[in-house]
């Protein structure tokens, strides 16, 4: 068993790894409602795994990871929840902003719209991708204000301002955030849905559930699911 972890704590464990990762955070509320605590106790819990395993990815080399942070319907939740959200991005990216050597070698970027979102929290979304721009390990995309419905309709107008009568598959890729294929989406939590996450680049996903709530998540269970990943067989439709 202990030479078991410590092949998976090695680096080159993994014969394959995506190279693009999806990460559902999900399971917040309910954990905090075990613990009869407030949601946004839930999502200080779930922002601190987010920075383990971010980490954890940067170290074991998987080139893009996607985080599912904030979706476009998230806004119909109470104001109090949506703004306890919005100062953990601000927190995380102060944090990183005043050590970034906090953020690693990883590059930070963000998908999703930007209307919505409050100036100060732009300008720190701004300052992180410019200051990480030349960082060389992995790509940490944190989805803010994001709907994989509304990124394909938003790639349509843009085609269609340029003059575009009729579309091809590769017009949208083009259009649509720069955001690689999917390889494999993690949803903890004991869902088993998409929710309008990244639908366009994950056609071709393989998936991986775990009734595991997302504070509760650790890397032993990023561990099992890349395991799970080695194994499958993906024949993209041939
Ligand atoms: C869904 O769980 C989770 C969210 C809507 C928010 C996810 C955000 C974080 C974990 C914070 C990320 C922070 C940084 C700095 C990137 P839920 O609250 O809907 O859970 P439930 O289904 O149990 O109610």
């Amino acid at each position: 068993m202990a030479l078991f972890s410590k092949k998976l704590n090695e680096q080159s464990a993994f014969s394959v790894l995506p190279k693009h990762l999806g990460i559902i955070m999900d399971g917040n509320g309910r954990w905090a409602k075990k613990r009869a605590l407030p949601r946004s106790a839930g999502h200080k819990a779930g922002a601190n795994v987010f920075r383990t395993i971010s980490k954890e990815c940067e170290r074991l080399g998987i080139e893009y990871v996607t985080f599912y942070a904030f979706s476009t319907e998230n806004w119909k939740r109470p104001k109090e929840e949506v703004d306890a959200l919005m100062n953990l991005f601000m927190d995380y990216l102060l944090e990183a902003k005043s050590d970034m050597s906090k953020a690693g070698n990883s590059k930070i970027k963000f998908i999703g719209e930007r209307e919505g979102i409050s100036q100060q929290l732009l300008s720190l979304m701004d300052e992180a991708e410019r200051e990480t721009a030349s960082h060389t390990g992995t790509t940490v995309y944190l989805a803010v204000n994001y709907g994989g419905r509304q990124e394909i309709v938003s790639a349509v107008n843009k085609l269609m301002e340029q003059g575009c009568k009729s579309v091809t598959e590769k017009d949208i890729s083009d259009a649509i955030y720069t955001v690689p294929e999917c390889d494999l989406i993690i949803r903890p939590s004991g869902e088993q849905r998409l929710s309008n996450f990244l639908l366009w680049q994950a056609a071709y996903s393989e998936f991986w559930y775990s009734d595991v709530l997302w504070p509760d998540f650790t890397v032993d269970d990023l561990h099992s699911a890349l395991l799970d990943f080695e194994k499958r067989n993906r024949r993209f439709g041939a």
